[in-house]
């Protein structure tokens, strides 16, 4: 006998652009982070194993801005759909899948959230794998409050690591009626791929500034700021 499930079981994929209004940037518009410090420096093993000092100053600046910056109105909104299925008043299910390492999606309520790329207010100790939670900065000599070993990295995914997760998000996938990009370029893989493994089952959405790089991947696109087209989507799902 199989578990009845919700009517609509939507995952919803966010990317930077979510936290932008929040005055977060974002990693590859104009300005982005990727236009001031190299990739190659502070998001790989290698760019880490050169120069520690480097990698954590950059995320330590990183999460110092967490402390500065609010949820929006999208974010908002996101838990609010979440918060209309546990009381009953939507028959249905959101997962969120963020690449962002921000904590913005937990701090408007979001239960459901999937970080694939890490948390910024997570370390990893290299030694003993513990995953400390984190709120100030942290030197490559600071010791793992576990082990006490000088081991700590940001607990983040960097360019040819494994995301997190992906036994989790794979089976939300394949499970789900609709599919939601948000605030995302859609260039950075596996993520970018997903698209392409929901599209035969799945109403698929891309909310951003822009138009998609292939607009025929999606069933629709709501083109405009995601603290505006965000709501209207989530009060169009909730029928009101
Ligand atoms: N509302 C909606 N979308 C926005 C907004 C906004 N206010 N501001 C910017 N955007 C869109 C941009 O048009 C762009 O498509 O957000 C997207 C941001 O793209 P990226 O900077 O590439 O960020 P993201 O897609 O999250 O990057 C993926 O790349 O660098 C790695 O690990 C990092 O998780 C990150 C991954």
């Amino acid at each position: 006998m199989t578990q009845p499930h919700p009517a609509e079981r939507i995952v919803v994929l966010t990317g930077a652009g979510i936290s932008r209004e929040s005055g977060l940037e974002t990693f590859r518009d104009a300005d982005g982070l990727w236009s001031r410090h190299d990739i190659n420096d502070v998001c790989t093993p290698e760019g880490f194993q050169r120069d520690p000092m480097l990698v954590s100053r950059f995320y330590n600046g990183r999460r110092a801005e967490l402390a500065h910056v609010e949820p929006n109105a999208a974010h908002r909104a996101l838990a609010y759909l979440e918060q209309a299925a546990r009381d009953g008043r939507w028959d249905g299910e959101i997962l969120i899948v963020t690449q962002n390492i921000d904590d913005l999606h937990e701090r408007a309520g979001s239960r459901n959230v999937v970080h694939m790329h890490g948390e910024l207010r997570r370390l990893r100790c290299m030694s003993c794998g513990a995953t400390p939670e984190w709120l100030d900065d942290y030197l490559p000599q600071t010791p793992c409050p576990a082990c006490h070993r000088p081991t700590l990295r940001p607990d983040i995914v960097w360019f040819g690591e494994i995301p997190m997760h992906m036994e989790r998000i794979q089976a939300a996938l394949a499970a789900c009626d609709r599919f939601v990009t948000i605030g995302t370029s859609g260039t950075v893989y596996p993520a970018a791929g997903f698209i392409a493994e929901v599209r035969d089952h799945a109403d698929t959405l891309d909310i951003n500034l822009e138009a998609p790089a292939i607009p025929a991947l999606f069933d629709r696109t709501l083109v405009g700021p995601a603290t505006r087209m965000v709501p209207q989507w989530v009060a169009e799902t909730l029928g009101s």
